[in-house]
């Protein structure tokens, strides 16, 4: 009998046949950024959670994991909705090979403190976009009256008296503004977050926070004020849709020359990336307020790129547009501001026949007319996105690599893009 085969043993890749315009409607899922914080801060209360629209993706399972090695139950009631029951949280310390596998996890400290006063959690470490410290957690947390210190790869943190106080971010970081929000959120003073991240997913974790019984004034702003309370509620709660899987299809569309209609995504989300389709020739109609058609007519026409912290271009769509860019009539520089190397892309690009120079935090991308169909491999989730629009544009077979990074971030791809015609199929070997 033949041996069963590992997980690195079986060959998993997308095989996509490319040139196809992509025409047909499309709705995107849960926000994953919006769920992963939301589900630990379930554990600020002992009373069960129920959430909905929850994606179903390998991060958000990684998260569930976390949840349960620390001894909550979960229960998945369906597809895309879990109940929490966190009464029997008992474990402070998160294991190593999950906080490793997934950054987001240390997103469980700030609740972990706030309920049993202490937390260890092994450091994130580095990652395939850049070293991604976690400084800015730690001194939030110190603002508020815990005390941390770190020990052979661990971070432990633990507060006898937790208070309100003043959090200044150098930079707005997305998961040190959740993460002080959610320990703020049974902290019966006031806490001020200055220079908060304002992304939408940081509103949909304080509308959270709010029904289950906190108040929060300014999330979406860059000062965000929390006045906590010491008993949280469970809640039902509804995710957000994902803005970044639905500017990815508004990409697909215009890289593919053709007609989708993305549905589920408030379009004013999107305004960065609307404006950059624009400026490349793509026609953008709102037909609702969380309806978007996107058609292109023509090649594209070259442009400019800096990533910024929203309502700034997102980091999370820089690699799906350099593929577009990558197809210009001319000469587009597409700068990376947020992470310090977040260019994995470019190489595999390049052996598609796109012509890319990296200068630091730059990419000068000289189009093409043509990308060509060759195997590629995805490094980090939207470089794995980026490859799979080359491909669907590109001449020839496509067979991209990595797969699971693209399963981390983005709930059945290939099913919505064979919906809207693409040819593109799950390849296991
Ligand atoms: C979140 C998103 C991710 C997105 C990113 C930026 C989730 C689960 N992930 O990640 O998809 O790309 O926002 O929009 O929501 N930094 C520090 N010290 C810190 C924290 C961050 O220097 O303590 C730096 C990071 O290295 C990075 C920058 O700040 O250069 C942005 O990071 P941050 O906003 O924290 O991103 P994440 O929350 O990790």
């Amino acid at each position: 009998m033949e041996e069963p085969k590992s997980q690195s043993e079986v060959k998993e890749y997308f095989r996509i046949v490319g040139m196809r315009p992509l025409v047909g409607n499309v709705t995107v899922g849960g926000s994953k950024n919006a769920a992963l914080p939301i589900l630990a801060a379930t554990l600020l209360s002992d009373e069960p959670s129920l959430i909905h629209n929850v994606p179903d993706l390998l991060d958000v399972q990684t998260m569930v994991m976390v949840l349960e090695s620390l001894g909550v139950q979960v229960e998945r009631v369906g597809r895309h909705s879990y109940r929490i029951m966190p009464a029997t949280l008992s474990g402070s310390e998160p294991p190593y090979e999950l906080i490793r596998k997934m950054r987001a996890s240390f997103l469980v400290t700030g609740p972990l403190i706030s309920r049993l006063g202490r937390a260890q959690v092994p450091l994130p470490g580095g990652c395939a976009i850049g070293s991604r410290p976690i400084d800015l957690h730690l001194k939030g947390f110190t603002h508020l009256g815990v005390r941390v210190s770190m020990r052979s790869g661990y971070i432990e943190a633990w507060a006898e008296r937790l208070q309100g106080g003043e959090v200044y971010f150098d930079f707005p970081s997305v998961g040190a503004t959740e993460n002080v929000m959610m320990l703020a959120a049974t902290i019966e003073d006031e806490t001020i977050i200055a220079n908060a991240a304002r992304e939408p997913e940081v509103v949909d974790l304080a509308r959270f926070l709010t029904l289950m019984g906190a108040s929060i004034e300014g999330a979406g702003t860059d000062t965000v004020v929390v006045r906590g309370r010491k008993n949280l509620k469970g809640c039902e709660y509804t995710i957000m849709n994902d803005r970044i899987e639905a500017g990815t299809f508004c990409v697909a569309a215009a890289i593919t020359r053709g007609d989708v209609v993305v549905q589920g995504i408030e379009v004013s989300l999107l305004r960065s990336v609307v404006t950059k389709l624009e400026e490349v020739g793509a026609k953008v109609e709102r037909m609702a307020e969380d309806v978007v058609r996107v058609t292109m007519p023509c090649r594209p026409k070259p442009t400019n790129i800096k990533t910024m912290p929203y309502p700034g271009f997102p980091t999370d769509m820089q690699a799906q547009f350099m593929s577009l860019l990558c197809l210009a009539e001319g000469v587009s520089v597409i700068t990376e501001t947020v992470f310090e190397s977040r260019f994995a892309h470019v190489g595999e690009l390049e052996r598609m026949g796109a012509k890319i120079q990296v200068e630091g935090r730059s990419a000068v991308v000289v189009g093409v007319e043509k990308l060509n169909g060759t195997q590629v491999t995805a490094t980090d989730l939207r470089a794995g996105a980026a490859l799979v629009l080359a491909g669907l544009a590109a001449e020839g077979v496509t067979e991209v690599y990595g797969v699971r990074h693209i399963d981390r971030g983005y709930e059945d791809l290939e099913v919505k893009l064979r919906s809207l015609g693409a040819s593109i199929e799950r390849v296991r070997e």
